[in-house]
């Protein structure tokens, strides 16, 4: 089966390039299944009952998300009613929504889709690591396909918990630094991995924000409004093909694509 990854999706450019390429890219890549990080999609700022409607009117199945997660009051609409959204599993006990979630599809095996995210970095939080090993087995007992947007800062702390889960889920690909990096590749028991695929939006800027406040941060120690960039719009993110009877991956592709 064929899966494509989408890496933060920023405000409204990010949107768009969702809404314009996804459908193509569907088709050329005849592909099963779409995941989207949506964590930016509103104003670069957390997520919307609007934006997530948006992406998944785009061709999204399931969107994940990560430390942005609270930016907007309403996600919690989406926590509490949307069973295609997960947040981080590795929040304590009683957090509103949920972690992971079963895709199905006619004719195709139930995959699975696991958010964590980082502690390096990154604000506190319960112990990915472990929390990995726990849902894993208990996705296991379902799927053998299971695949894992690890929303961190690090690439030490992506590529450890990558190498854990070797052999136990499909794919690993990370996000949240905005960056795609090159390191794509399958570890010998099978699993994918990127360290992060980057993100969909304005390249021209500075992480999907405008460049002259992101500037004027750093320059100044002082509060700025960063509006979200317009310039040169990606989709940026990674293919995978599944085994669908082993759950084992069987190639990782990073894809740049640009709204013309
Ligand atoms: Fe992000
Ligand atoms: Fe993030």
């Amino acid at each position: 089966m064929r899966l494509l990854f989408i890496g933060d999706i920023v405000g409204q450019p990010g949107r768009r390039a969702v809404t314009e390429l996804v459908p193509g890219l569907r088709e050329r890549h005849r592909l099963d299944l779409v995941v989207a990080n949506g964590e930016n999609s509103a104003g670069g700022s957390g997520i919307t009952v609007g934006t997530a409607g948006e992406i998944f009117s785009g061709g999204v199945d399931v969107i994940t998300s990560g430390d942005h997660l609270w930016d907007q009051k309403e996600v919690t609409q989406l926590l509490d009613q949307e069973p295609r959204f997960v947040r981080p599993m590795n929040y304590p006990p009683g957090v509103p929504g949920q972690g992971s979630t079963l895709f199905k599809a006619e004719g195709l095996p139930a995959v699975a889709i696991l958010n964590l995210q980082g502690r390096t970095f990154l604000p506190p939080m319960d112990d990915p690591f472990r929390t990995a090993l726990g849902e894993v087995e208990r996705l296991r007992r379902t799927t053998q396909i299971i695949f894992v947007d690890f929303h961190a800062e690090a690439t030490s702390e992506k590529i450890a918990l990558a190498r854990m889960l070797d052999g136990q889920v499909s794919a690993v690909v990370g996000t949240h630094t905005h960056v795609q990096t090159a390191d794509e590749q399958i570890f010998p028991g099978g699993t994918a991995f990127l360290s992060d695929a980057g993100f969909t939006g304005p390249h021209e800027s500075v992480l999907g924000r405008e460049i002259e406040s992101v500037i004027q941060r750093f320059c100044t120690n002082t509060p700025q409004k960063f509006g979200v960039a317009r310039g040169r719009i990606l989709l940026q993110g990674a293919l995978v093909n599944i085994d669908e009877k082993t759950g084992r991956a069987q190639a990782i592709a990073r894809i740049s694509e640009p709204v013309i």
